[in-house]
């Protein structure tokens, strides 16, 4: 069987906006992502409690985290007021620890944006939307020289899986490609912690996706 995996995006449409906010409710695998990435930004080596969200969407991470671990102060960053609504809403009583961030993460002076330097840098869904290897590629880059050291990248992303026939956007790629990049950004061992709802056969935009650790 053969197929394309892609998906198309109107990012500062507030009518796209919340109707993506409520297709994409978390479901089990996801919140078993959210886990795994407040896990490795809870390690005792990492050098402080600012953690910094890369496309903060509609906040659902955000509220996670938050909600079980109350050391963490939060910042997101996105480029869509409309998903900053949203994120607000998600949040609620909690918004006092969260800062919104407004800047384009093609523009690579985004990092000059951020309130403090963060301990954690992480990231869900959002990466491949920058449309190539190159793009994701650039934002490890900045990663690397935003975080200090012990400072740990997540980023929980859609993956081209190992053995498809199907033809995937540029925005998703191997995961060894993406370790490959971490590598290259200058983090010395970077791995994947997991491969979630994988399925090779037939495929959806919503399925496949990894869970990159880098430690700087
Ligand atoms: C598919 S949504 C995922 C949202 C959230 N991370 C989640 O997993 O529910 C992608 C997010 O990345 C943001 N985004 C996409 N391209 C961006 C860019 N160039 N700069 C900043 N944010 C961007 C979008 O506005 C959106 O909030």
């Amino acid at each position: 069987m053969r197929g394309y995996v892609g998906a198309e995006h109107e990012f500062h449409d507030a009518e796209f906006v919340r109707g993506w906010a409520n297709r994409f409710v978390p479901t089990e695998p996801r919140i078993q992502l959210f886990d795994m990435i407040l896990d490795q930004i809870a390690q005792p080596s990492v050098p402080n409690t600012h953690v910094v969200e890369l496309g903060i969407g509609p906040g659902y991470m955000a509220r996670h985290i938050l909600e079980r671990n109350g050391k963490i102060s939060y910042e997101g960053v996105d480029f869509s007021e409309v998903f900053f609504e949203i994120a607000k809403e998600t949040v609620g009583d909690l918004m006092h620890r969260v800062t919104l961030t407004t800047a384009d993460l093609m523009d690579q002076s985004w990092p000059q944006s951020l309130t403090r330097t963060p301990g954690a840098i992480i990231s869900t869904w959002a990466l491949h939307d920058l449309g190539s290897q190159q793009a994701v590629a650039d934002v490890y880059a900045r990663c690397y020289e935003t975080l200090p050291e012990g400072g740990v990248l997540v980023n929980g992303d859609f993956i081209k899986p190992d053995g498809t026939t199907w033809d995937y956007e540029p925005g998703r790629f191997e995961i060894r490609r993406h370790i490959e990049l971490l590598r290259q950004a200058g983090f010395s061992d970077p791995k994947s912690l997991a491969h979630l709802e994988p399925n090779i056969e037939s495929p959806t935009a919503a399925e496949n996706y990894a869970c990159l650790v880098a430690v700087r």
